[in-house]
């Protein structure tokens, strides 16, 4: 069986007909692609994958992506440092507390951001498996980047045209009082300069590249800049604009970071919530 899409508004679908426990052909790989490049946020059901199939169908589309982890190694869960633990629970298994430095992850993930847009190559596709779902919240939002470009008035995308913002990878935590790092950790990934806006080079489509790791626009003062990528991610994340996802158990959500951004709604951080994530790195044109 082939690919079978039924679109979700806004501008997602539901994607079946794939086994994504199976090594993918060539051709599966092309049709999930062209998928990608039209709706950017593709949910599959049902499809529990284990670490070892979850590797391998990100490995299918492209160099794999280690985000933060580059950053701080320590401890992980799991069986691969390129899958990253997007969950509340320590290495021991049991759900952390409140205090405990996992949590401020979790809540900066509900911020609205690209994941790796603070680095060169940043992130293309990250896909989501759901291991255990809280019983209330904790849904996952996309906001399509493209449907904000055109949304823009004309005098805005003509402001914007040209403009490069800075993306830094802890500019989130800062926003939320997480400041504890030496100056090598907070050196050791320096901000990524990106355009305000893109074309992707697959659909033409063009793109309003913001998020919460934009932190200043060059050439700008830093209040003016900060102000105009509050305005533009504000713009970004209307209603009209966002798909919000609701787990369950044996998801596996997939999107294209370099045309949406996305955030996790809130949950009982005493609930567990586990979700694992595979990424690859961008490969420019
Ligand atoms: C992520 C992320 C949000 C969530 O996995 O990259 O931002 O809802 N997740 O957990
Ligand atoms: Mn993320």
């Amino acid at each position: 069986m082939s690919l079978q899409l039924k679109p979700l508004q806004p501008f997602a679908a539901e994607a079946s007909g794939i086994d994504l426990r199976r090594p993918l052909t060539p051709e599966q790989v092309k049709e999930i692609e062209h998928a990608m490049d039209t709706h950017a946020v593709l949910v599959w059901r049902n499809q529990p994958l284990t670490q070892d199939e979850q590797i391998a169908f990100a490995k299918a589309l492209g160099p794999l992506d280690l985000g933060l982890r580059k950053l701080k190694g320590g401890p992980h869960r799991f069986k691969y440092a390129e899958l990253a633990d997007i969950s509340n629970v320590k290495v021991d298994g049991e759900v952390a507390d409140r205090e405990h430095a996992k949590i401020v992850g979790n809540v900066a993930n509900q911020l609205w951001h690209s994941d790796s847009s603070f680095q060169k190559p940043r992130a293309k596709y990250s896909m989501l498996s759901a291991v255990t779902v809280p019983g209330f919240g904790g849904e996952t939002e996309f906001a399509d980047l493209r449907m904000a470009y055109d949304a823009l008035p004309d005098w805005r995308k003509k402001q914007v045209e040209g403009l490069h913002a800075l993306h830094y990878a802890l500019h989130s935590r800062f926003l939320l009082g997480d400041t504890n790092y030496t100056e090598e950790q907070k050196n050791s990934i320096p901000p990524a300069s990106w355009p305000l806006v893109q074309v992707d080079p697959r659909s033409g489509r063009r793109i309003l590249f913001v998020g919460v790791h934009a932190c200043q626009v060059e050439g700008m003062t830093l209040a003016e800049g900060r102000m105009l990528l509050l305005d533009l991610l504000e713009h970004a994340t209307q209603r009209e604009f966002v798909y919000q996802h609701h787990w369950q158990v044996g998801d596996l959500v997939m999107w294209d970071n370099t045309a949406t951004v996305h955030r996790g709604r809130w949950f009982d951080f005493a609930e567990r919530r586990e979700l694992r994530r595979a990424t690859t790195e961008e490969v420019p044109a």
